[in-house]
Order: C-alpha cells, then structure tokens, then sequence
C-alpha cells in the first residue's frame, strides 16, 4: 500500500478509547483505503520500573497527579524519529488553544500530527517544551482525559484530508464560510403537518441558493452570532443582519 496522506501517531496510556471511535463508518474506510493512517501508543511502553509508573504528585502541591515527561518524550522521539522536526506536535488538554474547522484544514495539509493525551491533572509542562508542542481544547468543558477530544481532532481532520469524502459536502457545510448550514429536508413533503419550504420544491437553483444563504445567515445570527463578525458576508448581508440584530 502506498504512504498515506496523512499519518497521526496518538500517545496515550488508553489506546482503545483512541481506537474504538475510528473502527466505524468513514474513518475506517479512509484507514482501509490507506489515504489516513492512525496509529494509538501506550505511553507506558517507555516506562522503565515495576509497577510501569507515567505519573507522580505534582511540584508545589495539590490535588491529583502529573504525567511524567521523560515516557512521552521517549515515545514520541522513539515513533516519529527523523520525522519529528516536520511533525505537528499536539496535547490535547482543556487549557489549549480552541480547535476550530480552520485549525482542522490546516491540520489536514501536514503529513505527520502527534496527539497526546493527558490524564489526571495534566502533564509534565516540559513535554511541550522539548517537543515545541501545541495545547488543543476541544472546548470550554473539561473531560477525564484527552483520549475523546484526541478522536474528535482526528474525526475533523481526516475527514478533509483529499478522497476521504466529497468535496462538495465539504464546501456546503457549517463552518466553511463561517456560518453555520441552512435547514435540510427531505422525504416526505409533509410530516406531522410541517411543510418542506416550498422554494425547495420549485426546481428554481438561484431560489434555493438564495433561501439556504439567508437561512444560514439567520440561523448564525440567532445561535451563534459570535460568528457573524468573521464570516464571510457581502456589504448587503451584513447590512440586512444588522438591521435584524442591531450590530454585526
Ligand atoms: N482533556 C480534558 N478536557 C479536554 C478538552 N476540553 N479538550 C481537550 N482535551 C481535554
């Protein structure tokens, strides 16, 4: 099989939770094909005692356990070798920066990204130091360890990464202009006495763009008009919302 596209190594001391979400539907079939490859590591495999220690109390006090730095730096250097200096290096933790789909497209053009997923109070800070790594939240909750929020950046990347699925459902759907996606329906054309809109009916293309376009437009300004100021609107469209919100 030849080089995937895309190659993520995860380091993480519960490999199935990575695992278990990508053996489904299209991820899988991207994996199957070959285009994303996706690789979970024990982090205890770079332990060296007993017992396979990866935590200890942390410096200064306080409640729970760091993760050690030295088995995840050994890990990764072990894995990505020559390839570590080209590699995006993530830690998934509620502390990083806030994934969004622009981190997702850009993401999806690197050939290797290292996901690490803390537990318990966070890791070591010098893993991200040695390993010049980027902190990831997947948003503003906290989670018992970055194994599910590891899978959620996998799922959006991959997705994006070319052949995985359609362009075009790409280029259709939330977030791609910065709004979010107009109401679908489909069969059948009256259920529970609620109506399909009838310019979905009409056969009429530059209707029915122009419907979804302001429908996405007003659903954005109703549930998330945190968007509205960065999204790519006309001078008439932002106009038209301000007129609806009373600022843009
Ligand atoms: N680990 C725990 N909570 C998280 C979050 N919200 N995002 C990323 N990693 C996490």
């Amino acid at each position: 099989m030849s080089t995937p596209a895309l190659r993520f190594d995860v380091f993480t001391l519960f490999p199935r939770t990575v695992e278990a979400p990508l053996e489904e539907s299209i991820i899988r079939r991207a994996i199957e094909r070959g285009i994303v490859a996706v690789q979970a590591h024990d982090i205890r495999t770079w332990t060296h005692d007993r017992h396979r220690t990866a935590d200890d109390t942390p410096y200064g006090g306080g409640a729970g356990m760091v993760m050690l730095a030295a088995p995840i730096v050994d890990g990764v250097e072990a894995v990505l070798g020559d390839e570590l200096p080209a590699a995006r290096v993530l830690v998934m933790t509620p502390a990083g920066r806030v994934f969004d789909q622009a981190m997702a497209r850009d993401l999806a053009r690197a050939q290797r990204v290292v996901v690490i997923c803390g537990h318990y109070e966070g890791i070591d800070q010098r893993v991200i130091d040695v390993l010049g790594a980027e902190e990831v939240s997947i948003g503003d909750y906290v989670l018992t360890g970055g194994e599910l929020a590891a899978s959620v950046v996998i799922d959006a990347v991959a997705r994006l990464v070319p052949g995985v699925i359609e362009e075009a459902s790409i280029s259709e759907e939330s977030h791609s202009s910065g709004l979010v996606e107009y109401p679908q329906y489909t069969r059948p054309q009256q259920y529970r006495g609620l109506d399909v809109p009838g310019v979905l009916l009409s056969g009429h293309h530059a209707q029915i763009a122009a419907w979804r376009r302001a429908e996405s437009i007003r659903k954005t300004a109703a549930i998330r008009p945190d968007l509205l100021a960065k999204a790519d609107l006309t001078e008439r469209e932002r106009a038209k919302v301000e007129e609806i919100t009373g600022d843009a």
